[in-house]
């Protein structure tokens, strides 16, 4: 069975993604990591961030792995921390706008997500990339609640700096975010991560049915 949850940064869709995945027994996969790895190993490499042909090309030479404990590679190294830099934050969405990107990495997404049960987080995932999953949830949350969660995980950015950096990634990234129309939209800015947990769980109980 598969779960997509999606929304803008700061909706809470990883930590929720996580904690539904492991009380349910799923496996947990990141899409945005994939696409943070792949703008991570274009700078390491120097390709210009603007030839989407090329980052295709980088993208299907170099497909993107996770290990049982969560742990992301490209091109054989282990990128899990340095995906999460600023720097990284700020050029996903350059990489992640082109066409030849999104086709790699879709396609990787989907094969990553064969064979078993999966939480998958994302912008794209219950539109696009698996819109046949059987539980499609969209999170969102007031925009200065979202800033304020980012805060606590990047506190070396500054609270300015910040938000300006997600109102922008939200601008660029705004033609990809949408719900699906079976999304089920959940507003997280007053709920705790447990909470929202719990309804999503109930979504997933009302239609698995455990082997
Ligand atoms: O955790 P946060 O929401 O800040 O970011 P993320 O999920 O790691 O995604 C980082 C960036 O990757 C987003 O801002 C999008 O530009 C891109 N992305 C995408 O285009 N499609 C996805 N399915 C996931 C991420």
């Amino acid at each position: 069975m598969i779960v997509s949850i999606d929304g803008p940064a700061g909706a809470g869709k990883s930590t929720v993604a996580r904690s539904l995945a492991e009380r349910l027994g799923f496996r947990y996969l990141d899409t945005g990591a994939m696409y943070r790895a792949l703008t991570w190993l274009a700078k390491n490499e120097n390709v210009p961030l603007d030839k989407g042909a090329t980052l295709g090309e980088l993208a299907t030479a170099n497909p993107v792995d996770f290990d049982e404990h969560g742990r992301c590679f490209i091109g054989g190294k282990d990128v899990t921390a340095a995906i999460r830099r600023a720097e990284i934050d700020r050029l996903v969405p350059v990489v992640a706008r082109h066409p030849e990107v999104r086709e790699v990495m879709r396609e990787r997404q989907r094969e990553l997500a064969e064979d078993g049960d999966v939480v998958i987080e994302g912008r794209d995932i219950g539109t696009v990339v698996v819109p046949a999953a059987e539980v499609k949830v969209y999170l969102q949350a007031d925009p200065e609640v979202r800033a304020g969660r980012r805060l606590a995980e990047r506190p070396e950015i500054g609270a300015d700096a910040l938000a300006t950096d997600l109102r922008l990634r939200d601008q660029s990234d705004a033609a990809r975010m949408r719900p699906a129309q079976d999304a089920h939209e959940i507003d997280t800015t007053s709920l705790q991560v447990d909470d929202v947990v719990d309804q999503i769980e109930e979504l997933v109980r009302a239609v698995h049915q455990p082997a």
